[in-house]
């Protein structure tokens, strides 16, 4: 096997077999492979893509790379959720304890932001003493203790999609649906969940910009979940606006507490709520109605338990940003949209994401919005305020808002509707 033939048969349309994907992943993760080629190979995977079998092989290929995760010591069924990401997107925080308080465990490997949407962890990371990195007997302690855990992924799970997802990064073929799919999945498959809800977001604040885009790319997800024994199902959900009204790390922490105390932003509890009927009914958990638990405590319960086990402090105060400055209506009327980009991209500008994987975020840096589209604003009425740390952010952030809000006579501009879809196998 060399890897020009591999290489060869993808750049002429043809499909790879077993063999080839198995031999490259493998190559390419020992070095044997060298980066040029398998980023010629990416680029050919980009323009001619491939079939249901091949990236179905091509996942498991890049799981057997790592290890696999195993939560058969526990006494109850594990189910999970994946995000593409986006703008205020804080929904695992609340919903993994709540699916935990409903009888459901919840092994939750998650990441940190880059670009304009937030990371879990960085958001997490906000609380004082939380620790995002835990081994695998620590994480199996917490959800013991907890029923839930969120951490960071091991250097061990899926280490092939590492090293192409950097190298994808650097050569245009982050775009390509069948190595976005693949990427995902071997993290999710490999982490050893039972059960699988994706959250596949759709519009500006989202990877996914239009609806048939995220539908090619859920199909796909939820095809290889099936196809690797894990019960899979995609909701589609709007990012043409911001989830929430809380956009940065502790920000948004506050606002999932409110939502774990039985409050929070419409949008945020529907969306919680829903995701977690889903990831009960997949893996088979039929326990206390999510609405109840976020009514009963329980789910609160659960949260300090998560996060007290992972050394956090749920009682302690959180960061807050030096410098604040508010951004009033021009005039009255509806505010018609709200973009989900340009928010994110004036959160990411306030300090709030990271520029390079190495930098440090804000943990109080943000945005908090006092409007969201169809509501009615008056003249001078404050629409949003931004948090800094320093007052020299906020003309970028300024910048990145222009145009991001119109206020007219009526309607919310078209906005999509929360919940978009749902692809089942
Ligand atoms: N997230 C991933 O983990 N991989 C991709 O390719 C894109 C988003």
């Amino acid at each position: 096997m060399d890897a020009i033939d591999v290489i060869v048969t993808k750049r002429d349309g043809r499909e790879l077999s077993r063999e080839q994907i198995d031999w490259v992943i493998d190559a390419y993760t020992r070095g044997v492979v060298a980066d040029e080629q398998m980023s010629s190979l990416a680029m050919a995977i980009l323009l001619n893509g491939m079939n249901r079998r091949e990236i179905a092989e091509w996942t498991q290929a890049m799981i057997r790379s790592g290890a696999r995760m195993d939560w058969s010591a526990l006494p109850g069924r594990t189910t999970d959720k994946h995000s593409t990401g986006g703008v205020g997107d804080k929904i695992t925080l609340p919903l993994a304890p709540l699916v935990a308080a409903c009888g459901g465990y919840v092994p939750q490997l998650s990441g940190r932001g880059l670009g304009h949407t937030g990371g879990t962890l960085d958001k997490l990371e906000s609380i004082p003493g939380w620790r995002a990195l835990l081994s695998n007997d620590e994480m199996l302690d917490v959800l013991r203790k907890a029923g839930a855990v969120i951490c960071a992924a091991g250097d061990g799970l899926a280490p092939a999609d590492k090293k192409l997802y950097a190298l994808r990064d650097v050569t245009g073929t982050v775009e390509a649906i069948p190595l976005i799919a693949s990427s995902i999945m071997s993290k999710k498959i490999a982490e050893g969940t039972g059960a699988l809800v994706l959250d596949v977001k759709v519009g500006s604040g989202a990877f996914m910009k239009t609806v048939d885009r995220a539908r090619e790319l859920a199909t796909t997800m939820v095809e290889l979940g099936t196809d690797a024994g894990v019960n899979t199902v995609a909701l589609l959900t709007a990012m043409d606006r911001p989830l929430g009204r809380a956009v940065g790390n502790a920000l948004e922490v506050t606002e999932s507490v409110e939502v774990l105390a039985g409050g929070g932003p419409e949008d945020v509890v529907e969306l919680t709520v829903r995701l977690a009927r889903e990831m009960l009914q997949a893996a088979g958990v039929s326990g206390k109605d999510p609405e109840e638990a976020l009514k009963d405590g329980s789910a609160m319960d659960a949260w300090r338990r998560m996060i007290t086990a992972q050394g956090g402090d749920p009682d302690a105060l959180l960061p807050k940003a030096a410098e604040t400055m508010e951004i009033t209506a021009p005039s009255s009327g509806v505010l018609t949209g709200l973009d989900a980009y340009g928010v994110g991209l004036a959160a990411w500008r306030l300090g709030a994401g990271r520029e390079r994987k190495e930098d440090p975020v804000s943990f109080g840096a943000g945005i908090m919005l006092h409007a969201k589209p169809g509501d009615m604003v008056r003249q001078g009425q404050p629409l949003m305020t931004l948090h800094a740390d320093e007052t020299s952010r906020f003309e970028r952030a300024l910048a990145a808002l222009e145009g991001s809000y119109t206020i007219g006579a009526s309607g919310d501009g078209g906005l999509l509707p929360l919940v978009i879809d749902r692809i089942t196998a």
